[in-house]
């Protein structure tokens, strides 16, 4: 048995700021601790009484004065896509034709899969990313070395092989068949083993024939507690593309809708473009929305019209993510900071407690995963995130103004990276001091 006690200053929310000042939506400890045992958060609150809780040998850290906060969750992302960040396109097509589909081909390749995993979970770690919705290549060996991995460094993890069986070069294709039969086979030996969960991952509507989708919703169906991942309307061209391999539907979101697709496990990738009716369609079929800021600025893919989603009557439910390697940082605090300049060229506001929330409560909901991870109170998974505002010379000049922690956290989002991450805390191990 291992334990932790774990110091610092303490912030968890407990539910959405509805203002700048919502200080009813957080905890805060100023001499806060957590006490984990064996992965698990087992007391947190104030340090003298935390420390009475802890057991004589467990090991005690310091983290004094940084900011102890729950491990950040990046609700989607590519694994195969780490060597395609910053590649040269004028937009999602020719980007994904030109570069990631040549790319994700050299995942047939165990080696070079083993390497990258090694190299991702090293990045997650060092940008203070405990959790994430991940998308592997189309080959089910990829999904072996990402799970290998995840498994061996005990991450909470989801992730699936992606079906694709048109417009994309032969050897990133498989069949409906091989599709379902690969998918099964990645369930039953890594669903539930550990902390690691398959999603199933029709890559989009584009390079799905229906009776791949028909395959995917089956799946939905025989698997009713997984996950399932995909695109939908990131960009105009992809939109008029699947409106002609797909006539007989009226819009995107029916096309998945046809095929059972949609759901309150369902993440749909960017979902920019969404008409009145396609977002009604994703409200009352509980799918997530999920905003992918740095990477619809790269590919100049529009901008996600987050409070249009957020403050219907029947509000979409929204998560935000990297969607690394369109995107182009790894960190959630990059991603917010480009997400408020999203919302800020469309008059809309994100307070920072918002954007904090988001990262961490905010995507756990959205992931249904709020019974486990995403905030830091007793008996949730023992992931955390320890941050330093001051981490850069410029950081710690700015930080000398900062009289209140909402300022704080938006000096983190706006000038922060991964040199701001002090450490990250993997099912209660420390995992950045020991890269
Ligand atoms: N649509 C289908 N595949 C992809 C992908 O890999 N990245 C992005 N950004 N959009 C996609
Ligand atoms: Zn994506």
């Amino acid at each position: 048995m291992t334990s932790r006690l774990i110091r610092g200053r303490l912030l968890s929310f407990k539910d959405v700021p509805r203002d700048i000042d919502d200080t009813s939506s957080y905890s805060y400890e100023e001499d806060g601790a957590v006490l984990t045992t064996d992965g698990v958060i087992i007391a947190s609150g104030d340090y003298a009484s935390v420390k009475q809780q802890a057991p004589a040998e467990a090991i005690a850290i310091d983290h004094r004065p940084h900011l102890i906060m729950p491990g950040f969750i990046d609700t989607h992302l590519h694994f195969p896509q780490m060597q395609v960040i910053g590649s040269y396109a004028a937009a999602l097509l020719e980007w994904l034709n030109t570069y990631t589909f040549v790319e994700e081909q050299k995942f047939v390749d165990p080696v070079h899969a083993a390497r990258i995993a090694t190299a991702f979970f090293d990045e997650l770690v060092r940008h203070g990313t405990t959790s994430a919705v991940a998308y592997c290549s189309v080959h089910k060996s990829s999904a072996e070395a990402f799970f290998t991995e995840s498994h061996r460094r005990n991450f909470r993890m989801i992730a699936g092989k992606v079906m694709m069986d048109r417009n994309a070069p032969p050897a990133l294709l498989d069949t409906p068949q091989s599709g379902y039969d690969d998918t099964k086979a990645i369930i039953e030996e890594w669903h539930g083993k550990g902390r690691q969960m398959v999603a199933i991952t029709p890559r989009f509507a584009i390079t799905s024939s229906p009776e791949q989708l028909d395959m995917a919703g089956a799946l939905m169906r025989e698997f009713p507690d997984l996950h399932m991942q995909t695109h939908l309307s990131e960009n105009h061209a992809e939109i008029e593309f699947t409106k002609e391999l797909y006539p007989q539907h009226h819009d995107y979101v029916a096309v998945y809708d046809h095929y059972g697709l949609l759901g309150p496990k369902s993440l749909f990738g960017h979902s920019i473009h969404l008409s009145d009716r396609e977002a009604d369609a994703m409200s009352a079929s509980g799918s997530v929305a999920v905003f992918c800021p740095t990477s619809n600025l790269f590919l100049g893919s529009g901008l996600f019209d987050l409070k249009n989603l957020d403050e219907r009557d029947d509000p979409v439910r929204i998560a935000i993510a990297t969607d690394i390697g369109g995107g182009s940082s790894y960190s959630m605090l990059r991603t917010l900071d480009e997400g408020y300049k999203i919302l800020q060229l469309q008059g809309q506001r994100m307070t920072p407690l918002e954007s904090f929330y988001r990262i961490t409560l905010g995507n756990a909901r959205a992931l249904s995963l709020e019974d486990r991870i995403g905030t830091i109170e007793p008996g949730r998974e023992a992931d955390m995130v320890v941050l330093n505002a001051g981490a850069t010379p410029a950081m710690a000049l700015r930080m000398e103004t900062v009289t209140k922690l909402s300022e704080e956290l938006f000096l983190l989002q706006t000038m922060g990276d991964d040199r701001a991450i002090v450490e990250t805390y993997i099912a209660g191990e420390p995992a950045k001091s020991v890269l």
